[in-house]
């Protein structure tokens, strides 16, 4: 069992920051970095990657997500974000319910602004009353 603590949390949020500057995002000139922790205990990064035609622009969480699956990994126990953003900006609506998918209510997301400022959320308070697989049973 991977213990989810603030130094673990602190790793995250970090690894969001060190992948950040991948970002491909030449339109918004937005650039996010997100890290997912999995329950094989290893961080899987993401960053945004954008397109001349806008809306095929994926955000880095789910990006994140993408390289998660490629390890076979399926659980998302934390997730790290970070931007340049004057305040933490969590996830958008769209990667809340991609989160959904391989998180819970529990799990915690931590975001980093410009200047090291900090927020911190369970993707529960993020995505209430969420569709989720369940629904589909
Ligand atoms: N973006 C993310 O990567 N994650 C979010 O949760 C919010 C938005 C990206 C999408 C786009 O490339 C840029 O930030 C501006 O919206």
């Amino acid at each position: 069992m991977i213990d989810v603590d603030d130094a673990k949390l602190d790793e995250l949020v970090r690894a969001a920051r060190a992948i950040r500057g991948h970002a491909y995002a030449p339109y918004s000139g937005f650039l996010v970095g997100a890290a997912v922790l999995n329950e094989d205990g290893r961080i899987r990064s993401g960053v945004n990657i954008e397109n001349a035609s806008y809306p095929l622009s994926v955000c880095a969480e789910r990006n994140a997500v993408g390289a998660m699956v490629l390890a076979a990994q399926h659980r998302v126990l934390a997730v790290g974000v970070a931007t340049d953003a004057e305040h933490p900006t969590p996830p958008c609506g769209g990667c809340r319910q991609v989160l959904w998918e391989f998180g819970d209510a529990d799990t915690p997301v931590v975001a980093e602004g410009a200047a090291g400022a900090r927020s911190r959320w369970r993707l529960g308070e993020l995505l209430p009353d969420a569709f989720g697989p369940d629904d589909l049973a």
